[in-house]
Formats: C-alpha cells, structure tokens, sequence
C-alpha cells in the first residue's frame, strides 16, 4: 500500500489535531480556534468522518498532511517522515534519498539541537565536568527527576573557551563541534542551527517546540567561586544568554516549556506566564505544571495568541520589581485585548515565583505556591496592593504625604475607570477613599476625570469582528427572513453603503415572503457568481453565531441596526457640515437656509 494512505489509515486526525489544538464535539465534527489566523469563535472544523479539516474563517484546509506542514512550517517530505515516525510507518523507498537529499534541511538542525540537548544533559548528570553545575542545581532545590522532565545540561569549557582566551584558537572545535561534525553535520549546519557550540560554562535549558524537538537553549551562568584564568574576566557576561533567532526558533513566538505544560493547561482551562525558566522549572516540581515561561522577553501577541488555543483563561507571576511591574501592565492591557480572562499571582514579598518555592514554609514553599495559583487575585485588587505596597513600604496610611496619595490614585483610576459593572466599580471607588483617607465624592469626581480628553471609540458588536455591520444584517435576513419584514420600516436600501450589499437587501425586499430555502434559491437566481459567494458565506457565518446561541440574534440585530443609523447620521452630518460651509463661503443665503432645513429633517427621522 502507498506509505501516504497506509500513515492516514493508522493516524485519526481528530487525534492528531488534538495534541495541538482544543476540539470540542459540533454535531458529528470537531470544532476549534483556527491556529493560521486570529480569531474568537471557532471556526476551524475537522471532520471524523472524511479525515480533513477545514477552517471558514481563513479558508485553509485538508489532510493530516496538510496541517502538519502548515503547523509546524514544514515541507512535504519533513511531514511525511514526522508522521510515519508517529505511526511506525517505515518509508523503506524513500528514506535514502531523503537523508541524502538538502530537503530535510530543518530536521538536520532540529537534529543538531536534540543531540546538543543530549550531550550537555549527560555532561550535567554524569560527567566530573558537570559536577558544580549540578550541586548548584541541587543548592537550589532542584530534583534529577526535574532535571530530566527539562532535559536540564551543562555546557562545560573542555577546549571550547572563548575567543582571544589562552587555548582557544579561532577554528578549533570544540567536543560539541567535533562530536556533531563526526555525527555527520557541517559546521555551517551547526552554524545555522543556532550555534549550540557558542555555550560555556553554563547551565543548559533546552527551549523546545511543542512537538518536543529542541529548537533553541538558554544558558544560565554559574557562578563557581574557585576560578579559572578567565573568571574574572568573563564576570561580566549575562546571567541568561538565548540562541539568536534562527528559522527554528523566533523567540517572540515560544513559549518555554508549552511541550510539557499543554495538555495540563487544558485539562486546568488555564495558563499561568512567568518570566524565567527557572520559575517554571520550580513549579513544575512543585506540581504546578500548567506554566509556561516568556523568556524575559516581553510577552507578545503572538504568544498570546498561541495560548489562547488552549484556554481563555490567563494567570501572569510576573516578576514583582520594577521592571516585572512594567511587563505586567503591559501583558495585562495586551491580553485584555486578545480576549482573555486576566488574574494576577501575589507574590507577596518575594522577587518571582522561583523564590517562593524555594524559601521555607509558612512564608514560602510549594503548597504557597499552590495556593497563590488558586487563588490569583483580580486585576485591580493586584494593582491596590501593587499601588500601595511601592508607596507605603510597611508604614501606615496616614504617613503618606498628599503627593503619594495623588501618585497612587493615578496608579488605581484608570483600571478602576475600566471595570464595565458600575456596582462594583463603585466598589472600588469606595475602597480606594477608605485607604487614601479622603472623601468618597472627591474619587467619584477624579474617576470622572480620567481619559476625559480621549474621545471613546463606538464599541465594536462582540466577537462579529469578520462581518462588517452591513454583512451582519444580511446574514441574519438570510437566516431568518422574518426580520427582513421588521427591518424593511427602519431600513431604507440606501442606508446600505457597499453597493454588493445594496443589492442583496433590495433583492431580499422582494421576496421577503417566500420561506427560507425558496428565498435563497431566488436570490441565487438574480445575482451574480461574486454575490452568491458572499450569500453562502453569510448564510455559514449565521449558522455559526446563531444555531448554538439563538438568543443573542435579537441582541446583535438591534445593534447592528442602531449601528447602521449612526453611521448614515454620521454621514449626514458630513456631508451638509461641508455644504453649508460651501455656501457660507459664497454668501449663498438662499441655499444656506434651504440646506439647514434640509438637515434638520433628515437628521429627526
Ligand atoms: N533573561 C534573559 N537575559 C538576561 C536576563 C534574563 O534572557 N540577561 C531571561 C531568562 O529567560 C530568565 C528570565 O529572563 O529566565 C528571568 O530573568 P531573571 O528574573 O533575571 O532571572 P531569575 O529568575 O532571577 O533567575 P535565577 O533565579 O536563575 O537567578
Ligand atoms: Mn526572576
């Protein structure tokens, strides 16, 4: 049998697609957020049944090929070789050819990379050289079991020492270069795949994708205390060093640990973001395992975008200086926007996550940190104590001067300005007088204040991002052509702006009465191929919003059509503010008041 059909007789797709993604049962298809484009309501479908997968929203699709390829940005033969590996196909023809061949390039690095995992891992575990690294390691509380799940290593000197140091001649390999170049790899190909070689007298975390190939390290510096030659000289270097971006590795485009914290961050329905990897690595062996690191990179949208394939729900442990303050604003802002429910971990008075799973109970220790991750708190109380804490430094409410009292209300009443429930707002605004010792109508009066200057933005309708307001309309016409008839007294056909549009909702007044199925093969009859495209579109899309949450049609409905008005008021107004001004240029009485009472009674229909 053909290699290809025999891998998708042996792999199910449903399966597959599921160590990436969150499915979840649509009728007898699976259905979730699209990974190729971004998006809020899933539309990304795989059916069982025919072993494809398609996404509307984007429109890509097919076989379990396919996806791999597009996932993990792979060529034909790369894919075909992941998955007769997944499904112990062996690929007798091919195989030669393939390793022979410059096609599997990226394997070649992702091999260079697993390999370097693996030599540094064994130097960290077994050799003499990795013995200070790893009583470091153990100083720091850190499990072998921990040190495998991470595949934790150490990069030690041997003859690798840097550049211009006694020993280290430019061109001499290193065991690392010498070890990979007798595996058959070229220096260029170990050059390409983020250089593994440019390590030294480090502690290696190996950054892997979510397949579990590792893509790229960190290395963290040890500090021994009985030095070499060139301890001293070296004291400066970076406590973490990163492999540059490669076409393996974008750092704004990884998670840290995403391999092993995916199917737990599923299972809690929630993601919590630290910034380092040993923080990660501390609450993993703590048993907290749903956490993935940023890197100390600021966290990105595509990072978030990655994990909000997982879960919508998102806890951040940022690091609680000054610098982790800042990060933390700025995630939390950033993952606001993408959707996600924020919640922030207290640290109390330790510096990062790490620290407090190291130091001793009752103040720190494991089940400290369990319990911070259980109970995050809300954004705004996170911001009272952050807000507070920076300004009090353990002395009381009364010491702070009125200038601290003004800084910290400034900290507060924005995110306090935020809060869409008024009752709780007012809650807010209450607790922040109480601890500012003020007068309650004096915070009421500045939260009124706040962003005064910046004109709102008319709020978009919820998660119908992919339809303009006018496409709305007309999907929910065509999905029920009984509000054709309600609309047809508020609307005008005029009110529509793109002509496409125009046309369909003159065409649906005509034939309003018909039944659905009836009304949309006349539509089809009277439009041309472009239009009928865009009717079955509308037609998927309201399928879509409305069959699972029927109720929130007549929400959306009288929205969109509030919408429809403000515009066409908007555009109004445009129109005569310019034409009087024409007129008032040339003194034009008579059409000066014409055009002023022609105003008035458009804009009170
Ligand atoms: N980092 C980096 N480059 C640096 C410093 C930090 O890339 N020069 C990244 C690393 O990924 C690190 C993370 O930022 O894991 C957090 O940095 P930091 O808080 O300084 O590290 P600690 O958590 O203090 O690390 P350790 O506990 O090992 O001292
Ligand atoms: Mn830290």
């Amino acid at each position: 049998m053909d290699e290809v059909e025999e891998i998708k007789r042996r792999l199910d797709i449903v399966d597959f697609i599921s160590t990436y993604l969150t499915l979840k049962k649509a009728g007898s298809n699976y259905k979730a957020l699209c990974p190729f484009h971004q998006e809020k309501t899933p539309s990304f479908m795989v059916s069982p049944e025919k072993q494809i997968w398609k996404c509307f929203g984007c429109g890509e699709g097919g076989d379990i090929f396919s996806f791999v390829m597009k996932m993990e940005n792979l060529e034909f033969p790369e894919a075909l070789r992941m998955l007769a590996d997944r499904a112990g196909v062996k690929l007798e023809n091919r195989k030669s050819k393939i390793e022979i061949g410059q096609k599997d390039r990226k394997t070649r690095l992702y091999q260079i990379n697993n390999l370097s995992a693996k030599v540094f891992h064994k130097i960290l575990l077994d050799h003499p050289a990795g013995k200070m690294a790893l009583e470091y390691l153990k100083k720091r509380g850190i499990a072998n079991q921990t040190i495998k799940d991470f595949m934790i290593g150490y990069a030690p000197v041997f003859a690798n020492l840097p550049a211009g140091k006694a020993g280290a001649t430019a061109g001499k390999p290193s065991y690392l270069t010498k070890f990979l170049i007798q595996r058959g790899f070229t220096e260029n190909e170990i050059q390409e795949a983020g250089a593994p070689n440019r390590f030294f007298r480090r502690i290696m975390f190996p950054i892997r994708d979510a397949m579990g190939n590792t893509i790229a390290f960190t290395g963290r510096a040890i500090e021994e205390g009985q030095e070499s030659a060139y301890a001293k000289a070296s004291a400066d270097r970076p406590k973490y060093l990163n492999t540059p971006d490669t076409i393996l590795f974008h750092k704004g485009r990884v998670l840290y640990n995403l391999n092993q914290a995916r199917g737990p961050i599923k299972q809690e329905n929630a993601a919590i973001v630290v910034e380092g990897q040993m923080d990660v690595v501390a609450s993993h062996q703590a048993g907290v395992k749903n956490v993935v690191a940023s890197s100390g990179t600021a966290l990105t949208n595509e990072h978030l975008q990655i994990l909000y394939r997982y879960t919508p729900n998102i806890i951040f442990a940022f690091d609680s200086d000054t610098a982790g303050l800042k990060t933390a604003k700025k995630a939390y802002e950033m993952a606001i926007i993408e959707g996600f429910n924020v919640k922030m971990v207290v640290l109390n008075e330790f510096k990062d996550p790490g620290e407090m799973i190291a130091a001793n109970p009752p103040a720190g220790g494991p089940q400290l940190w369990h319990k911070a991750v259980k109970e995050p708190k809300a954004v705004i109380d996170w911001y009272f104590e952050l807000a507070f804490n920076e300004k009090l430094n353990n002395r009381s409410t009364e010491q702070l001067t009125s200038q601290q009292k003004k800084e910290i209300a400034k900290e507060i009443l924005p995110i306090i300005k935020i809060i869409p429930d008024q009752i709780e707002q007012a809650h807010y605004v209450n607790l922040l007088a109480k601890r500012l010792g003020v007068n309650e109508e004096v915070v009421f009066a500045a939260l009124l204040r706040v962003g005064q200057d910046k004109p709102s933005k008319p709020k978009p309708i919820k998660a119908r991002e992919n339809l303009t307001i006018e496409e709305l309309i007309l999907a929910i016409f065509l999905y029920n052509p009984e509000k054709i008839k309600e609309a047809s007294s508020k609307v005008a056909e005029k009110d529509f702006k793109n002509p496409k549009n125009f046309h369909l909702y003159k065409l649906l007044l005509e034939e309003y009465n018909l039944g659905e199925k009836e009304l949309i093969k006349r539509l089809k009859s009277k439009t041309s191929r472009e239009e009928q495209v865009l009717v079955d579109n509308l037609i998927m899309e309201a399928e879509k919003l409305y069959q699972a949450d029927p109720a929130s049609l007549e929400a959306d409905f009288s929205q969109a059509l509030a919408h429809l008005k403000t515009d066409k008021r908007e555009a109004l107004k445009n129109y005569y503010a310019s034409e009087i001004k024409k007129a008032e240029v040339r003194k034009d009485h008579g059409r000066l008041k014409q055009l002023i009472k022609e105003f008035q009674e458009a804009i009170s229909k």
